[in-house]
């Protein structure tokens, strides 16, 4: 039905560095069936991957049928490959701990004596905090580089976007943040009797810190060669409206587009001519999608993997799936 210019298998190959791998896609498309199965592709190529998720629902241990959560854990008979469900409590409880440091350091500092918990209210309890705390998560194992390759099970699109502008926003702010702090530092060491040098400055430090990971964190996210995010969807219009949607913020923001997977496609040949009334139905249905796809990502399209008899879980299935994922070459699908 869709022609493939170039597999995925292809596009991998073009790209030998390829090292940091997403997946984003409207909620149940097959996001984390997707990335499982890419990270046991990567592992039997001999690298060593990692499979990571900040998905709160333990998706990761629910699809390996094993405990994966808190630390990145060896997944059972699959060598060279990690899983690891990221404590997203945990994570938000440390950087709510290091802020309030910082936050009393400083009012500390400003001979400010209102109460410290007021400002860590307003700069923890919103959203926002709660990803940006996430991304530094995913920033912090990008930066250890204990693995070769890494594949993030992204949360919902939303999410996912709101993380990559966030990137430049919080750049922005922590210029400006960077800015005012060292005059406000210049001014203190003009004004004070001793002559004495503030030596040490734990948020000035931090905010210096901050900028660089988030320049190096986005240096990497687009670079091409080391990273691509690959969208799925299923040839349902939904999930189309949505990855479309998606793929052009991500052209806006310079981020790498690896490609489109297509998922959860009916077999016509095993459905046979005498399947269900409900059955043909959504055969059709999914035929004019497939039409839609081959219009708005024409080459972009990386893959058709089939609807499996049952839901896709532990090793055993993922392994079908790097089958119907990684075929051997292009052509007509
Ligand atoms: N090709 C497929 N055939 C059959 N079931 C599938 C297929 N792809 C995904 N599934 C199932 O659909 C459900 C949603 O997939 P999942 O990867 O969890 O989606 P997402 O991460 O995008 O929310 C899971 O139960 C999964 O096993
Ligand atoms: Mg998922």
């Amino acid at each position: 039905m869709i022609a493939i210019t170039k597999s995925m298998k292809e596009f991998m190959k073009d790209h030998p560095r390829q090292k940091y791998i997403f997946f984003g896609g409207k909620g149940g498309v097959g996001k984390t069936v997707m990335a499982g199965a890419a990270a046991i592709w990567s592992a039997g190529q001999g690298r060593r991957t990692l499979l990571a998720s900040t998905n709160p629902v333990h998706s990761l241990s629910n699809l390996l049928g094993q405990d994966v959560f808190g630390k990145p854990t060896p997944v059972e008979g699959v060598p060279n490959c990690h899983a690891f469900e990221i404590d997203t409590r945990d994570t938000i409880e440390r950087s709510k701990r290091e802020i309030r440091e910082k936050i009393n350091w400083f009012l500390k500092f400003a001979d400010i004596t209102t109460k410290a918990e007021d400002f860590i209210e307003s700069a923890t309890m919103n959203p926002a905090f709660e990803e940006s705390a996430m991304f530094e998560n995913m920033m912090d194992l990008m930066f250890k580089d204990e693995y070769e390759f890494y594949v993030f099970d992204t949360a919902p699109t939303a999410n996912a976007r709101r993380l990559l502008g966030m990137s430049k926003v919080y750049s922005m702010w922590v210029e400006k943040m960077v800015k005012s702090r060292e005059e406000a530092k210049s001014l203190r060491e003009m004004l004070s009797f001793t002559k004495k040098k503030e030596d040490k400055d734990p948020l000035l430090d931090y905010l210096l810190s901050l900028r660089e990971r988030m320049a190096h964190a986005k240096e990497l996210l687009t670079d091409e060669a080391l990273t691509a995010f690959y969208f799925v969807t299923l040839p349902e219009s939904l999930p189309i409206a949505v990855i479309t949607r998606f793929i052009n913020w991500f052209h806006e923001f310079g981020i790498p587009v690896g490609g489109v997977i297509v998922n959860g496609v009916i077999q016509k040949e095993q459905a046979g001519t005498d399947a269900a009334e409900f059955v043909l139905n959504r055969i059709k249905m999914q035929e004019e999608h497939l039409r839609t796809i081959e219009k708005i990502f024409g080459d972009g399209v990386r893959a058709v993997v089939p609807l499996f008899e049952t839901e896709v879980k532990g090793t055993h299935m993922l392994h079908r799936m790097v089958e119907r994922l990684f075929v051997n070459n292009g052509g007509t699908v």
